[in-house]
């Protein structure tokens, strides 16, 4: 059950401030029909997530590529925006929230109409050419024939998201911490914040003194040390009963 007083509280805090932000992980996905990492049906619970390490990755692309697919690929090209993103882009527009920082390769922040998204672990929409660096629209590729190649040089593709023991992309991580540190009301929505540097940019936010307002079904690590305003449930619960209140229409 949502609790009205603290929700009236954020929509005020919201409503008031001069520069808000948001940050996203799996939790606002959830409602599309795309599992989480951790927790209850997280994918890290099924499956190992070797598949997705840098040097597993070169060394069996095609093992890599089989899991990748059947993972994400054959699961997100077919989501949709939920009422959260919807929501959160009708704030965007309203210029409630200036951008998304968001940890979800999902492009359901884009889709929805938000538009400054940075994608802290890049995207499922792009391949990337692990010899030549050419870059190629998920379209472009047939992933009945695994792994994809380059039309150019034949180089294995590889997808323009982050595996671990990889580097976030510099822009993404750069402007994130910028708008961070502009910010004053900073809206967390659904991540567990157990990656870094993922999970630096909302201390970033704090240390700057922004209003943390925290959207989760359950307690996060950011919910006792930086949350200032804790709103339990369903992101599309929470975010619809925002919307209601911000008048959003
Ligand atoms: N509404 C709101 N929050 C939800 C919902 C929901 N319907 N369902 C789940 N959640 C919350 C969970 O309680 C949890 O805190 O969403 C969070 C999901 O946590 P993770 O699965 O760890 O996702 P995330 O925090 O985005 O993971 C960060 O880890 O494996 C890497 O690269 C991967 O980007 C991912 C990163």
């Amino acid at each position: 059950m949502i609790n009205i007083n603290e929700i009236e509280k954020a929509a005020e805090k919201i409503r008031k401030a001069k520069y808000g932000i948001a940050f996203t992980g799996a939790g606002i996905s959830v409602e599309s029909g795309i599992p989480p990492f951790r927790g209850e049906n997280g994918l890290w619970n099924k499956y190992d997530p070797i598949f997705l390490e840098i040097e597993y990755f070169r060394k069996k692309p095609l093992q890599s590529w089989k899991k990748i697919k059947e993972i994400f690929y054959d699961n997100l090209i077919k989501a949709e925006p939920n009422k959260a993103h919807i929501v959160l882009a009708k704030m965007c527009k309203r210029e409630l929230i200036e951008s998304v920082i968001t940890q979800n390769i999902d492009n359901l922040h884009q889709k929805a109409g938000s538009k400054y998204v940075y994608e802290l672990h890049g995207t499922y929409k792009q391949l990337v050419c692990t010899e030549c660096s050419s870059e190629y629209d998920i379209s472009f590729a047939d992933l009945n024939f695994l792994p994809p190649t380059c039309y150019i040089c034949k180089g294995i593709l590889k997808p323009d998201m982050v595996f671990f023991n990889e580097p976030i992309p510099l822009f993404a991580k750069n402007r994130s911490f910028a708008e961070a540190k502009k910010c004053d009301l900073f809206l967390i929505i659904g991540t567990d914040a157990e990656v870094f540097p993922a999970n630096s940019i909302p201390i970033a936010a704090k240390e700057t003194g922004a209003t943390i307002i925290e959207i989760n079904i359950k307690e996060s690590h950011f919910t006792n040390t930086i949350t200032d305003i804790f709103l339990k449930g369903k992101a599309t619960e929470v975010m619809t009963k925002l919307g209601e209140l911000l008048y959003l229409d």
